[in-house]
């Protein structure tokens, strides 16, 4: 066992955990954040996607000690209290999600996409993009429209054309 301090969703969190532990076991089991789903297990469909400062990451892809001492966002730290976060309304408004298994997921990378975006953000770039990010129910056209309307609420330019 190795101790980890990270600070998850602004919270500090200190755990001793197995040097093997994945930060997706990590952050459901441990910390008892599930909306941070496991879809694969295999760096595959993206379920898993949560933000370490700044840059999305697929936590099954990564050991919770290698989190240490950095700042993880999870689906459950993004709303401002009650008040969703514009892609999350986005997401509700152009029923973005099916089962809502992949939701998590998709949310943080598409808030990743939006804010690394330079130029209008383009439907053909919101596909490239979300290459990683797999819903199975394959609802793809809804969750394209969901990520431009977010940027929109987000005050980023979109280009429909
Ligand atoms: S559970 Fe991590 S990519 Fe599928
Ligand atoms: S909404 Fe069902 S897997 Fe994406």
């Amino acid at each position: 066992m190795l101790r980890v301090e990270l600070v998850v969703n602004g919270q500090d969190v200190r755990r001793d955990v197995p040097d093997n532990m994945l930060l997706s076991t990590f952050l459901r089991e441990e910390v008892q954040l599930t909306g941070t789903h496991i879809g694969c297990d295999t760096t595959q469909c993206g379920a898993c996607v949560v933000s370490i400062d700044g840059e999305t990451v697929k936590s099954c892809t990564m050991l919770a000690l290698q989190a240490n001492r950095r700042s993880v966002t999870t689906i459950e730290g993004i709303a401002n209290g009650s008040e969703l976060h514009p892609m999350q309304r986005a997401f509700s408004e152009c029923h973005g999600l099916q089962c809502g298994y992949c939701t998590p997921g998709m949310v943080i990378a598409a808030i990743d996409i939006v804010e690394r975006s330079e130029e209008p953000l383009t439907a053909a770039r919101v596909r490239e993009e979300l290459k990683g990010n797999l819903c199975r129910c394959t609802g793809y056209v809804n969750i394209v429209k969901s990520v431009l309307r977010g940027a929109e609420l987000m005050g980023r330019p979109v280009d429909r054309v």
